[in-house]
Parts: structure tokens; C-alpha cells; sequence
């Protein structure tokens, strides 16, 4: 750092002494709960507002036809009266009218299941899958990923392998999917389209080759839809017409879908998604289940087994606020692509105020495509780690988190979120990159 950077938008004594304070050794290595605490103690210490990207949580109010919807449900007094396990009924028939409508795939009500949020789906995906076959012991995560799955598998105590897609796209998906998985140990493969946390997007090409392998090799996909229908280049707002969201579940049949309705319907605060399982995966047997469930079957061991061993049911009410967000997108009464386009938009002006003061977009491509603006994007500033970047940023008033805690092998990048950034705050953005480029470039 030259001496002219100890100037910095947000006061530089008061920054070290907060890291200090922290007892991180690094913030950037810090988990995203540690770096809000510490931008939290910086801005009530300096009383300047920081560009905060760290935390992937909505910025939009929830769907309004889900909290009426809920609160009727709680009038009734659902509360009082335990849920069905596997779910009420209408939001099931809802739920596979949805993936009718926005994927055009077949799914009956029961293989459609109500989780506490998506993260509780996965959990109980690999906790079921990894009981199914004795010599199919690994789960395969593609990376970049959500860090909470590989924690998941880790507290499960069951292996994983993993390798980060960025030079492995297109074509070349289907020789590296291909060297793992014809070791025979892969159970499952779990990626998250679009992906958190580079906003890249699988082609068709891409999941074709992802669902024609899971078929050769007996691997079934888990498929995170976190940000359903949220690739905004493409409109997939418009119930029963094509474009579709894209699915692996147009390839094999081999799949779970886990979609969760705290992105895509500003809904996270109510803990409730969706498992989707295939009607063939639902119904099938794998003998050695019967060492761990009352049965052998698939979908019975997945609801009555693993999902029950969780919670006894998902709240009443929040199932009663997905089946009518589902029905209203099902009967073309809410355009829930159109409330939280906002995101896209916001990340195409923040996009371009990176790459106008010297950072490049880390993720940058789908095969040759530029990716879409959405959720989140990555970037990088040459020559620095993004170890090294989130630390000097702090100075200048903008947090995030490094891809190191992704699985990515770009090292020097850093996940920035849009939803939390007001429109307001984009003078702050530029002004702050503007000083740190104009400190940091290389003479
Ligand atoms: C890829 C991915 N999967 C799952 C989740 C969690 O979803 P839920 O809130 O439905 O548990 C997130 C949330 O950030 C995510 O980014």
C-alpha cells in the first residue's frame, strides 16, 4: 500500500482498529457472518454507510399473495395442528402444475415435497442417497458452489469430490464429468443453475451432457433451482410457454429438483421450498435402504425416512403462502420473474462500474456468451489475491466475500451479491473504485 491510500473514504485508523478488535487474523478469509459483524462495528464507528454485498439475502418485500395467504391459513388455526409430512395437498398439485408450466416436465403431486427451505432438500438428498448403494459412496459438488453443501456432507460425515467448472465448460464438461464418474463411486452430482456464486448458467448443451451421464452412469443430478427462472436473459415468466427454465430433467430421469422460494419470491424468512423427485426415482428400489428405513423404496425412505427424521412437517402456514404464490404464477396472475428482474438491473450498472475503474467480471462467460446480470457476479482487480482485495476494500467502504470459500479455484475473486445495494448507493460505489483504482493501478 503507498502512503497516499492511509486517505481512504472510510476513515483508515478507525478500519485497522476494528480488524483488530475482530480478532480475525484475515478478514479476507472470514466467513460471510464474520465480515458482517465486522462491517457492522466499522459503519456504527465512522457512521458512513458501506456497499454491502456479503450476504446473499433478498432486498425485495416478500410476495404479498403468499403473506395473505399465510395469515389467513394461521386465522384458521393451522398453527395449532401438525402438517402432513409430505405436505399439503394443494401445495403438491400446485407444485407440479409449476414445473409443468415453467419447466414443462411431468411430475406427479407426490414426488413434490415441502422442505424447510432448499437447503433442508439437499440435506436430506445426500442423507438418502448415500444409503442407496454400497459402492456408490461420494456425492460430486461442481464448483463454484454454496458453501453450506459441502458442510452438509461434511456433519453427514460422507465423502466428496469436487472441481470448479470454469475450464471445463461446453464440451469439455462431458470428458471431466466423465473421468470421475467412471470411477464408480458417484452417488449424486449437485450444482446450483444459475449458480451461486458466479451467476453462470448451464447451456442445454451442457445439461444434456450432465443428464446423459447421470443415465450411464446411474448418478442421480441434484439440481438447485435457488434462482429460478432468474437467468433474465431469456423471459421464462409466462406459465405454459416456452422458453422454459432449463432442466437436467429434460435428459434423465435420474434428478431431484430442490427450489427454494426465498430468492425467487422474496420468501426466505418463512423457511420453506420445494424437492421435486422424479416419478421413475420416486418409485424405485434399492434394497440396501431397508438397513436404514422401513422400506426399500426411494421416495418412501426419502419422506417417511430422512425428511421426517428432520421435522415433523414444514410449517402449516408457509406451505398454505407457496401453494398460492404457485397457483397465482400457474394461472399467469403473478409475474414473479417481472418482481425481481430489480436484481439483473442492478447488476448490469454495478457490473459496469467494476469494469470502468479496473476490475474485470472473474465469471465471465457461458460457453461463448457473456453470463446474464442477476443475483451476483464475481470480479477481480489485477494482481491482487481476492484475499488481499476484500481486505483493501474495506477501506473504501465496500464488502463481500472471497470465491475462496466457494470451491472456485479463481483465486483472486470475490462474490459480490446486488440485493442489499440501494440505487442510491451507486455514486458511493463509483466514487469509492473510482479512488481505490486511482490508488491501486500500476504506474
Ligand atoms: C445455491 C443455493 N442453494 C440453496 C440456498 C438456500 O435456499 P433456502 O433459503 O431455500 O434454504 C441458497 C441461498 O442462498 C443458494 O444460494
Amino acid at each position: 500500500m503507498n502512503l497516499q491510500t492511509k486517505n481512504t473514504p472510510i476513515d483508515f485508523n478507525i478500519v485497522n482498529q476494528k480488524i483488530i478488535e475482530s480478532k480475525l487474523d484475515n478478514p479476507g478469509k472470514a466467513t460471510i457472518r464474520e465480515i458482517k459483524k465486522l462491517v457492522d462495528e466499522i459503519e456504527k464507528a465512522t457512521g458512513e454507510k458501506f456497499v454491502r454485498m456479503e450476504m446473499g439475502i433478498p432486498g425485495l418485500p416478500p410476495t404479498k399473495i403468499g403473506v395473505d395467504a399465510e395469515i389467513e391459513a394461521l386465522k384458521k388455526g393451522v398453527a395449532a395442528i401438525y402438517p402432513d409430512i409430505y405436505g399439503i395437498p394443494e401445495l403438491k398439485k400446485e407444485t407440479s402444475r409449476f414445473v409443468k408450466m415453467f419447466m414443462d416436465i411431468d411430475v406427479s403431486p407426490e414426488g413434490c415435497i415441502p422442505t424447510c427451505g432448499s437447503m433442508m432438500g439437499s440435506f436430506a438428498a445426500f442423507m438418502t442417497i448415500n444409503r442407496c448403494c454400497a459402492e456408490k459412496d461420494t456425492s460430486l459438488l461442481i464448483d463454484p458452489g454454496f458453501p453450506v453443501h459441502r458442510q452438509q456432507l461434511k456433519v453427514l460425515n460422507q465423502k466428496m469430490e469436487c472441481f470448479d467448472v470454469y475450464n471445463y465448460r461446453g464440451d469439455k464438461l462431458r470428458d471431466k464429468l466423465e473421468s470421475i464418474m467412471s470411477k464408480g463411486n458417484i452417488s449424486c452430482m449437485l450444482y446450483s443453475n444459475p449458480n451461486n456464486p458466479s451467476w453462470i448458467c448451464f447451456t442445454e448443451k451442457e445439461l444434456k451432457i450432465i443428464g446423459d451421464l447421470c443415465n450411464k452412469y446411474d448418478v442421480i443430478a441434484i439440481e438447485d433451482l435457488a434462482y429460478f427462472a432468474m437467468d433474465f436473459r431469456t423471459d421464462m415468466s409466462k406459465p405454459g410457454v416456452p422458453p422454459y427454465q432449463p432442466t437436467v430433467a429434460k435428459y434423465t430421469n435420474n434428478y431431484i429438483l430442490t427450489i427454494s422460494s426465498s430468492k425467487a419470491f422474496s420468501y426466505a424468512g418463512q423457511r420453506v421450498g420445494m424437492m421435486i423427485i422424479s416419478d421413475e426415482l420416486y418409485n424405485r428400489n434399492y434394497p440396501k435402504l431397508k438397513n436404514y428405513y422401513a422400506k426399500d423404496l426411494f421416495g418412501y425412505s426419502m419422506v417417511f425416512g430422512s425428511i421426517y427424521t428432520l421435522s415433523a412437517g414444514i410449517t402449516h402456514s408457509s406451505q398454505y403462502a407457496l401453494a398460492a404464490i404457485f397457483k397465482a404464477a400457474n394461472d399467469g396472475k403473478l409475474n414473479f420473474v417481472e418482481e425481481v428482474k430489480e436484481y439483473g438491473e442492478k447488476a448490469h450498472i454495478m457490473k459496469k462500474i467494476f469494469t470502468d475503474n479496473g476490475f474485470k467480471i472473474v465469471y465471465d462467460k457461458d460457453e461463448d456468451e457473456p453470463i446474464a446480470d442477476g443475483f451476483y457476479f464475481t470480479f477481480s482487480y489485477p494482481g491482487y489475491s481476492g484475499e488481499e482485495l476484500l481486505n483493501k476494500l474495506l477501506y473504501y467502504g465496500v464488502s463481500a466475500i472471497s470465491l475462496a470459500i466457494t470451491g472456485s479455484e479463481r483465486l483472486e475473486g470475490i462474490r459480490a451479491c446486488v440485493s442489499l445495494v440501494k440505487r442510491d448507493q451507486f455514486k458511493d460505489l463509483e466514487f469509492r473504485l473510482k479512488r481505490f483504482n486511482e490508488d491501486h493501478q500500476k504506474i
